[in-house]
């Protein structure tokens, strides 16, 4: 067990604790906010809210949340969903890994246990994609385990109930707020116990616009007492996405259909399908493969590139597009796009490529970058 101590924190005593979790949960019997995975008990429903949760604000998860459990109403059903409309329950929400891994959790459910839910914290935390957050929101809220569920928000409330002086941004110092929560955590209720903390810090106790005055715990809170709110939580500034320039090819053939590719599993956007884009690093590289052929650098352009990767010869436009931008949680890309007809659209087998209608865009599941890249060749032909 972790001393406190040496991290600066000193835990209150039995009766102070006693007095938190009451005013708390009182706080939480009052205010609680009505949510469709608050209205029942299944660890299923849970775990797919708290996954939508950890990316999205609870107004816009709430449609997601109702339309999935209504396309996957039982693990066995997530577990053996088509992969398109898995994404395509998914699409919007973003880091499309995470509804993969839970299709790879429910199959582990199905296969290592029976297709029943497991009950302990040690195996809800072996499933795919449930690390310490998830398992402990599960374990309380699903079935009354004493399990911490540590996210940004209870280490902001923690940080200032405590005045603790570690970079709640760091990974190794999530262990002094998993701490801290084993002693408060209410052993009769600690689902609600979590989720009151939950509503807490993402409203009164929010990390922009906070309203101490009006935290029902502000009488325990360090920081309101001591006048240093505003110090907590440490943050330090994270690193900044890399930038990264991508070209992207809008093709068409004679008939008006598009040229379509589905990204390579296990990459970035894997499994989706995007107008043909390269990295220019990658042009970066395949120029130089170029110049080793003793082509003059300067003749060979990125069309060119396109025209040797997906053996098709397109006539180019001079159409300018505004480059599109799209932010991940590691790359910034600048998308340049460049438009192209083919007559003869006879497509090379070592790529998944297909010619699409726009009327059809919407079977194939695209994210976010391709969205916005359809949306600014839309309306450059708008006006
Ligand atoms: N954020 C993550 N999990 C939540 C929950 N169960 N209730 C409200 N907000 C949450």
């Amino acid at each position: 067990m972790l001393d406190l101590k040496e991290y600066g924190i000193v835990m209150w005593d039995a009766e102070k604790i006693a007095s938190f979790r009451r005013t708390l949960l009182d706080w939480y019997d009052r205010e609680k906010r009505d949510l469709p995975w608050r209205r029942i008990k299944n660890p299923y429903y849970i775990w797919v809210s708290e996954i939508m949760l950890q990316q999205t604000q609870v107004q816009t998860v709430i449609p997601y949340y109702e339309r999935f459990l209504d396309w996957f109403p039982t693990v066995k059903d997530l577990a053996e969903a088509p992969e398109e409309k898995l994404l395509k329950a998914w699409e919007g929400l973003g880091y499309y890994s995470r509804v993969r891994n839970m299709q790879k959790a429910a199959q582990q459910i199905m296969t290592d246990f029976a297709g029943q839910f497991p009950d302990t914290y040690d195996n809800i935390a072996k499933l795919k994609g449930i690390g310490p957050y998830t398992a402990g929101a599960i374990s309380s809220i699903a079935f009354d385990l004493p399990e911490p569920a540590v996210d940004g928000n209870v280490m902001r409330v923690m940080a200032r109930l405590f005045e603790v002086n570690y970079d709640i941004g760091d990974p190794k110092n999530r262990k002094i707020f998993q701490a801290i929560m084993e002693i408060l955590i209410d052993p009769d209720r600690p689902g609600d116990f979590n989720q009151a903390l939950m509503d807490l810090g993402s409203d009164i106790e929010s990390a922009k616009n906070p309203r101490p005055d009006e935290s029902p715990i502000r009488f325990f809170c360090a920081a309101y007492l001591n006048g240093t709110y505003d110090k907590y939580p440490i943050k330090l500034p994270k690193k900044k996405p890399k930038p990264v320039q991508i070209q992207a090819f809008i093709i068409r053939n004679m008939k008006g259909e598009f040229l379509l590719e589905k990204n390579i599993d296990g990459r970035l956007l894997g499994g989706f399908w995007t107008f043909p884009i390269i990295e220019t690093d990658f042009i970066g590289q395949q120029l130089s493969l170029f110049k080793k052929d003793n082509c003059a650098l300067e003749t060979v352009s990125q069309k060119a590139i396109f025209e040797e990767n997906y053996a098709l010869k397109p006539v180019w436009t001079d159409n300018n597009f505004t480059p599109v931008k799209h932010t991940f949680s590691h790359q910034k890309w600048t998308i340049e796009i460049v438009e192209g007809i083919v007559k003869d659209d006879k497509l090379p087998t070592h790529k998944e490529l297909c010619w699409v209608t726009t009327e059809d865009f919407n079977q194939f599941p695209m994210a976010t970058p391709q969205k916005k890249m359809i949306k600014t060749y839309e309306d450059s032909k708008k006006g």
